[in-house]
């Protein structure tokens, strides 16, 4: 079945969540961090992530805003900056403009004028969706910003992969599904998905029952993944 659909994760394969550290980093208010950066971030998109998966097994959802703050804290906290509130609000506000990675407008556009459906599927609320590609000026290129908060429940509950078959009508076997996180491309393929793994990073693949289809370690291959 040819692919119709490319579906996205947001934060690590459109943008790039170690963006809001290292830019922080660099402004002379928070020369703290200078060395310490790269640290808080890896530990803040951990733990950020580690909550959304604690959250969805207790059944005790909350938005991404509040578990990117919950992971944030313990990541100040972790690196000796507790009570730097400077600090987190920088790091808070940046979150809402994260670069996307370089090639993304070309791939997207590529997409686009292939007449391909193309969406952003992520844990990420509605609002911090619409902030990033606005910032990003990538909202022309997606026909849809799909929100786990329409289900009430995050990554990798199947109830979120079938937001994609909702919105587009279309066939799991049609959908292009892209991440950089190894467990969401790995769940995603479980699902029933064609999938592309983005491990820029160059780790190893994640145990889990099903592997990703496809591993790149950048964008820019994804319209030829998707038939092009
Ligand atoms: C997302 C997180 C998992 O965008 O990166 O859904």
């Amino acid at each position: 079945m040819p692919i119709t659909t490319c579906v996205f994760d947001a934060y690590g394969t459109l943008f790039d969540v170690a963006a809001a550290a290292r830019q922080a980093a660099s402004e002379p208010e928070f020369a703290a961090i200078k060395e310490t950066w790269p640290q808080i971030a890896e530990h803040w998109r951990l733990k950020q992530l580690q909550y959304s998966w604690l959250r969805a097994v207790t059944d005790a959802h909350t938005d991404f805003w509040h578990v990117t703050q919950d992971g944030l804290d313990w990541a100040l906290e972790k690196t000796g900056h507790a009570g730097d509130l400077a600090l987190r609000e920088r790091l808070l506000a940046l979150y809402w403009e994260l670069q996307a990675y370089p090639e993304v407008p070309e791939m997207l556009g590529a997409l686009k004028q292939a007449g391909l459906n193309t969406a952003i599927l992520s844990n990420g609320s509605p609002d911090m969706l619409s902030g990033a590609v606005d910032s990003a000026h990538i909202n022309g290129m997606l026909d849809a910003l799909l929100s786990v908060e329409s289900v009430g429940i995050f990554k990798p509950d199947a109830r979120v992969y079938d937001l994609v078959g909702a919105q587009f009508g279309c066939a799991k076997n049609e959908v292009l599904f892209v991440s950089s996180n190894g467990w969401d491309a790995a769940a995603a393929t479980g699902y029933g998905f064609t999938t592309a793994w983005v491990n820029r990073g160059g780790d190893p693949v994640d145990r889990m029952p099903w592997k990703p289809a496809h591993t790149l370690s950048d964008l820019t291959d994804i319209p030829e993944l998707a038939g092009l």
